[in-house]
């Protein structure tokens, strides 16, 4: 059985996605700890209640970034990560850290990369007149949001969207990507050669709305 652990460091709704597909779809995996860089991460509580392992990791504690990015690791290390799902973290991984987690280390960012990475991208897409948005899956490289993407989902921007709309429109549609492309990784199904990645079978990495898969 594969482990996967969840960083987040706040609301935590793509962990509780994970969690729940985790234990519906019955994945011949678990999740092994959810770990948050705050203590008052809301999501900390719903996995704690589902009885998965919590750890807190504060990044004001450590001199430098390097110093944080070695102690998460090793806690990272210590749950047997298969799989290192990134679910709202808000810090920047440094490139060691990326190195040791390089093919083990995914994100789920709001945005059809790779239009608008780093933040308010629901914000450009509105102000650049996009007519069609959504998220994405992605393996973390040293670049920031910029890693081969593993999956994305398609939502339509609608011409009465807020940012608040269109977020949420995007959240739904990150709730089916990412346990989505996560069960992808467990099953070995993916294939990644330079900045590309297959789905082994020649399944469809896209979400369209509407789509009837779960
Ligand atoms: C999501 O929109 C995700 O794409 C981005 O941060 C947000 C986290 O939301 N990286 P949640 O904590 O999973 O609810």
């Amino acid at each position: 059985m594969k482990n996967v652990v969840i960083l987040i460091s706040g609301r935590g709704s793509n962990m509780e996605a994970i969690v729940r597909a985790c234990a519906d779809e019955r994945w011949d995996a678990r999740i092994a700890a959810v770990v948050s860089n705050r203590a008052d991460a809301a999501g900390l509580a719903f996995a704690r209640d589902r009885g998965i392992a919590t750890e807190v990791v504060d990044h004001r504690a450590f001199a430098s970034r390097d110093a944080f990015d070695d102690a998460l690791a090793d806690r990272i290390e210590g749950h047997g990560a298969d799989v290192v799902a990134l679910a709202g973290f808000m810090r920047i991984l440094g490139a060691a850290f990326v190195r040791r987690f390089d093919g083990r280390l995914v994100n789920i960012h709001p945005s059809l990369l790779p239009a608008f990475p780093g933040l308010q991208t629901h914000r450009r897409a509105l102000e650049a007149g996009c007519k069609a948005s959504g998220a994405s899956v992605h393996f973390v490289t040293a670049d920031l949001d910029h890693g081969p993407i593993i999956g994305q989902a398609v939502v339509p921007v609608l011409a009465d969207d807020t940012e608040a709309t269109l977020a949420a429109r995007v959240l739904v549609a990150e709730h089916r990507l990412y346990p989505r492309a996560i069960a992808w990784l467990l099953e070995g199904r993916l294939e990644r050669r330079g900045s590309v990645v297959r789905h082994r079978n020649g399944a469809s990495q896209l979400l369209l709305p509407g789509d009837p898969r779960p």
